[in-house]
C-alpha cells in the first residue's frame, strides 16, 4: 500500500509520519518512509540541488530536476517494495508538483501531467493525507514568533521557502483544487489539531479504508 502526506512546509507532515510509522511498525507490518525529494543517493543529492543551492533555478528547471529525483526512487526504491508486499509512506509525492510547480509557479497542468505521468510510471497512492494549514499559520509556528513577513525572508529558510506568502498561498490553494477533483483519494484534516488527535484520525481512517 502506497500512503502518501501533502501540505505546505510547516504543516507537520514529518511529526505524523514518524507517529504513523511508529504505530504500523508496532502492528507487525513492514513499513518505508521516505521523503520527496530523496531517499536514494541520487535523489538525495538532487535535492541538496533544490534546497540548498543559493542560486536561481527557472520553473522548468525546478519541475525536471523534481521529477528526476522521483523516477529514480519510483524505480529504485517504492517500486520493488510495493511488489514485496511493504506498506510505503511517502512524504510528498506528485501531488507536491502540482501544487507547487503547476499553481505555485504557473506551469502549464497539462505539461505537468505528462511529465508527472512518465516519473511516476503510472504510481498512484492508495491514500493522501493533506494536512491544511495557512501560510500564515505555517510561518508563525516555524519561527514560534507571528512576524511573517521577516520570517519568510529568513536566512534558515531553503530555496523553496524563501519564495515567499504569496507563493505559499497559491500552493495552498492548489492543494485545495486538486483535492476538489480527487476526493476518493485524498483525507483532509486541520493541521492545527493536537497531533495525537491528527494521529487518531489518520489510523482511524486507514483501519476505515483498508480493514485488515
Ligand atoms: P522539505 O524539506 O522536504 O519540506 P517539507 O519538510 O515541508 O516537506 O522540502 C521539500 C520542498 O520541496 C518543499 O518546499 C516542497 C518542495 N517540493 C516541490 O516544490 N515540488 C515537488 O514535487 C516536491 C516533491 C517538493
Amino acid at each position: 500500500m502506497l500512503i502518501t502526506f501533502e501540505g505546505i512546509d510547516g504543516a507537520g507532515k514529518s511529526t505524523q509520519i514518524k507517529k504513523l510509522l511508529e504505530s504500523l511498525s508496532a502492528e507487525g507490518r513492514e513499513v518505508l518512509a521516505l521523503r520527496e525529494p530523496g531517499g536514494s543517493e541520487v535523489a538525495e543529492k538532487i535535492r541538496s540541488i533544490l534546497l540548498e543551492s543559493r542560486h536561481e533555478i527557472t520553473p522548468i528547471g525546478e519541475l525536471l530536476l523534481f521529477s528526476a529525483s522521483r523516477a529514480e526512487i519510483v524505480q529504485e526504491v517504492i517500486k520493488p517494495a510495493l511488489a514485496t508486499g511493504k506498506t510505503v509512506i511517502l512524504d510528498r509525492f506528485f501531488d507536491s508538483t502540482t501544487a507547487y510547480q503547476g499553481y505555485g509557479r504557473g506551469i502549464n497542468l497539462e505539461l505537468l501531467q505528462s511529465i508527472i505521468a512518465i516519473s511516476t510510471c503510472g504510481t498512484v497512492p492508495d491514500i493522501t493525507f493533506y494536512l491544511d494549514i495557512e501560510p500564515e499559520e505555517a510561518a508563525a509556528r516555524k519561527f514560534s514568533q507571528p512576524s511573517l513577513p521577516l520570517a519568510f525572508e529568513s536566512d534558515e529558510l531553503d530555496r523553496m521557502e524563501r519564495s515567499g506568502v504569496a507563493f505559499y498561498h497559491k500552493v495552498r490553494q492548489g492543494y485545495l483544487d486538486i483535492i476538489s477533483r480527487n476526493k476518493e483519494r485524498f483525507i483532509s484534516i486541520d493541521a492545527l489539531l493536537p497531533e495525537m488527535v491528527i494521529h487518531r484520525q489518520i489510523m482511524a481512517m486507514l483501519a476505515k479504508r483498508f480493514p485488515a
